[in-house]
C-alpha cells in the first residue's frame, strides 16, 4: 500500500427530512448566497423545504448556475459576494452547482487580477468562503470532496481545480430528491459514480487489499441498483444505496494508498467541452477504450475486476479482455451510447484538437504510469469515434 494521508471535513446529513438541520450548521446572523441551477429546484420543492428551514436568515439568491457551470456565469455571483458582505454560501443542487460554488468561494477571495488562472495556471487558492450543500442529484461525490470543474465559454475549455479549503462544510443529501430526475440524469449519475471508481481502482495492483474490496463492493452495489433506480427512482431503498455510492466513489477514501489514472476525466472533459457531450457520456465513450490502448499496464486489475465483479472465468488474460466488454455492455444496458458519432456528425478533427490542447498545457504523460502520451490520446479518442 502506499503512504497517504486522508482528511475529510465535511459533515455528511444523509437521508429523509433532514432540511431543518440547515438552522444549526449554518452560522447565525450569516448572510447566505443560495446558488442553484436551471430551476428544477423551483419544480421538486426542494427551494421551498430550504427557505422554509432558513426563516430569519438573509439570503441573496443566485440562479442560472448551467451544466458544466462557466466562468463567466459565475464571476457574476463572486460579484454579488463581494457587494454584500456575504459570509456563508449554500449550493442547492447537482455537481454543476456545488462546483460552481466552489469556484465563487475561492474566487470571491481570491487577490490576483484573474481568477481564471485558478484553473489554467492553478494559482494558489489561500482562503475561501465557507460553504454547505444542499444534493440534489447523486453522481459526482462533489458534495463531499474538494474538487471541481470548470468551464469557459469563451474558450471552450474545460479545467479542474480544487484545494482542501473547498471541502463543504456539511452536505443535506436527501435521497428522495432523485424521483425528480429524468432518466438521463440518472444514467448519468450511475455511470459517473462507476467510472469514478474504476479510475481510482483499474490501475495496477499496488497490495491495498481493503482499498480493492471497498472499491469492488461499490462497483457491484452499483450494478444491482443501477438498472433498477432507472425504473423506480422512487424507491427509497434503491435511491438511498445509490446515493451512498455516488458520494462513497469520489470522496477520497477510495484513493488512499492506491495509484489513481484519472485519464478517462480529462480526455472526456474535452468531449463536453468540444461536443457538448454529458459528462458521464463522455466516459461512457472514452473509459472502454483507454484500458484497450493501456491494456499491458493494466491487465492485472481488469483480471482481479472481471472475476471479483463480474463471476468471469477463463486465462487472466482472456478476463480481462472480457472484463472490458462486460463494462461497456453496462453502459449500454443502461441506455447510454459507447462512441463520439452516436452524439455528433462533426467528430473529425476531434483527436487532433485534444493532442493540441493537451501539449500545450504540458498534459504529455497522463495516466497511472504517466504513459498515455500524445499519440496514445489520439488513438483513444480515434477508437471512441
Ligand atoms: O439546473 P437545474 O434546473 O437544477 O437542472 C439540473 C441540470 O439540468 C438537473 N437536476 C439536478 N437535480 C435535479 C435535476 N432535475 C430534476 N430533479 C433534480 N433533483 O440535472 C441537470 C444536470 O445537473 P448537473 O449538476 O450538471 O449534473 P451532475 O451532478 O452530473 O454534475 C456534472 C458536473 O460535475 C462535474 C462534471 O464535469 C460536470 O461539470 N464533475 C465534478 C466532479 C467533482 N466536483 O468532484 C467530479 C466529476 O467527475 C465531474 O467531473
Ligand atoms: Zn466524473
Amino acid at each position: 500500500m502506499l503512504n497517504f494521508e486522508l482528511y475529510n471535513p465535511t459533515k455528511l446529513i444523509f437521508g429523509k427530512n433532514q432540511y431543518e438541520k440547515l438552522k444549526t450548521e449554518i452560522p447565525k446572523n450569516a448572510t447566505i448566497l443560495m446558488t442553484y441551477g436551471g430551476g428544477s429546484i423551483m419544480k421538486n420543492g426542494v427551494y421551498n423545504n430550504v427557505i422554509k428551514a432558513l426563516q430569519g436568515y438573509e439570503i441573496i439568491e443566485f440562479g442560472g448556475i448551467e451544466a458544466n457551470p462557466t466562468f463567466e456565469t459565475l464571476m457574476k455571483a463572486v460579484a454579488i459576494v463581494k457587494e454584500n458582505n456575504i459570509d456563508f454560501i449554500l449550493a442547492v443542487g447537482g455537481g454543476s452547482v456545488i462546483d460552481g460554488t466552489k469556484f465563487i468561494a475561492a474566487a470571491a477571495n481570491y487577490e490576483g487580477e484573474n481568477a481564471w488562472d485558478i484553473l489554467a495556471k492553478g494559482a494558489l487558492i489561500k482562503t475561501a468562503i465557507p460553504f454547505g450543500t444542499v444534493l440534489t442529484l447523486p453522481a459526482t461525490g462533489s458534495e463531499m470532496n474538494s474538487g471541481a470543474v470548470i468551464s469557459k465559454k469563451e474558450t471552450d475549455e474545460k479545467l479542474v481545480f480544487g484545494s482542501p479549503l473547498l471541502f463543504p462544510k456539511f452536505s443535506i443529501t436527501d435521497p428522495t430528491v432523485i424521483q425528480s430526475l429524468p432518466l438521463r440524469q440518472l444514467q448519468n449519475g450511475v455511470i459517473d459514480a462507476y467510472v469514478h471508481v474504476l479510475e481510482q481502482y483499474l490501475t495496477y495492483p499496488s497490495n491495498a487489499f481493503l482499498q480493492d474490496r471497498i472499491a469492488e463492493s461499490v462497483l457491484q452495489t452499483l450494478i444491482e441498483v443501477g438498472p433498477k433506480v432507472l425504473k423506480n427512482p422512487s424507491d427509497y431503498i434503491i435511491a438511498s444505496n445509490f446515493m451512498w455510492c455516488c458520494t462513497m466513489a469520489l470522496n477520497g477514501l477510495l484513493s488512499k494508498g492506491v495509484p489513481t489514472d484519472w485519464a478517462t476525466h480529462m480526455i472526456g472533459h474535452e468531449l463536453t467541452a468540444l461536443h457538448g457531450l454529458d459528462h458521464a457520456q463522455s466516459l461512457a465513450v472514452i473509459g472502454p477504450n483507454l484500458y484497450k490502448v493501456q491494456f499491458e499496464f493494466k491487465k492485472e486489475k481488469l483480471a482481479q475486476y472481471g472475476k471479483r465483479v463480474w463471476n468471469l472465468t477463463g486465462s487472466d488474460e482472456e478476463i480481462a479482455q472480457k472484463a472490458i466488454i462486460k463494462t461497456q455492455e453496462f453502459y449500454q444496458s443502461l441506455g447510454v451510447k459507447t462512441s463520439l458519432s452516436e452524439y455528433s456528425n462533426s467528430y473529425k478533427d476531434t483527436s487532433q484538437i485534444i493532442s493540441n490542447r493537451f501539449k500545450e498545457r504540458g498534459w504529455i504523460g497522463l495516466g497511472e504510469h504517466k504513459n498515455i502520451n500524445l499519440e496514445k490520446v489520439v488513438e483513444i479518442v480515434e477508437m471512441s469515434y
